[in-house]
């Protein structure tokens, strides 16, 4: 049986070596991707605040921030914090970076607009119990009528596109739930990957209060791939 503990630990190793860092503050640059921008200008409302989880270096932060938001990005890898910050003060940015446990949120009551689990974050989180901790934390600090968002890769195209891809060795392991799979990729440790159905991402919205929740594929939103999808629910 693998320990949950033992895969957060694999998780927070490989987002905090100096290719991690590097990788992710290379992709600041490269700032929104097609299908985020236009879920931003479909069903975000202007201007409010918004606090992204799984920030990495900032990439959807700092372009929020240029889009009017006013944001707070937080991480488990400490590295990855450091690195935010560094970049916030090059760019004489206004945006917030925090260390988080990757378990709770320790944000006040309804105090976001918005919240957005996007780069498909949830997949490295071990548990569903976990996973759908964090969803009610979002729930928590929004106000009502804010907006929960999460990316995530769809299970079925994925795996497949995974057994066609050298890259990556998949190791078997007992205890695993439904989806869940660990992968060497390189000379890399192993990684913790968890993903998604349909159902389970609606499921997730609703058991974590949502009661309107959504869930389009990125093609819907301009993107030529199509083995993720986007989920939305708003807080009553
Ligand atoms: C694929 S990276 C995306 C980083 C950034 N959003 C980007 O697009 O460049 C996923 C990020 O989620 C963070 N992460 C993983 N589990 C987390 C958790 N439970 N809570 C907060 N952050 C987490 C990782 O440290 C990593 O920075």
């Amino acid at each position: 049986m693998v320990e949950a503990k033992e895969l957060r630990r694999g998780v927070l190793a490989s987002y905090s070596t100096a290719d991690a860092v590097e990788q992710y503050t290379q992709r600041v640059a490269e700032g929104l991707r097609k299908y985020e921008k236009a879920a931003i200008d479909q069903f975000f409302p202007l201007s409010d605040k918004v606090l992204v989880v799984g920030c990495g270096a900032g990439r959807e932060a700092f372009a929020l921030e240029a889009l009017g938001y006013k944001v707070k990005g937080i991480d488990i890898s400490e590295n990855l914090i450091t690195a935010a910050r560094s970049i916030a003060n090059q760019r004489h940015s206004q945006v917030e970076f925090e260390l988080t446990n990757g378990t709770n949120i320790s944000e006040p009551d309804r105090t976001y607009d918005i919240v957005i689990f996007w780069s498909q974050i949830l997949a490295n989180v071990p548990t569903k119990e976990a996973r759908q901790a964090l969803l009610q934390e979002a729930f928590r600090i929004l106000v009502a009528g804010g907006l929960a968002s999460l990316t995530v890769h769809d299970r079925t195209r994925t795996l497949k596109l995974l057994e066609a891809d050298s890259r990556y060795e998949r190791i078997n392991q007992q205890g695993l739930d439904d989806g869940d799979v660990i992968l060497k990729e390189g000379g890399k440790d192993p990684v913790f990957w968890h993903y998604f159905d349909e159902s389970e991402v609606q499921d997730l919205f609703v058991e974590s209060g949502f009661h309107d929740s959504w869930i389009l594929r990125v093609s819907e939103l301009g993107e030529s791939w199509d083995n993720v999808f986007i989920g939305f629910g708003r807080k009553p």
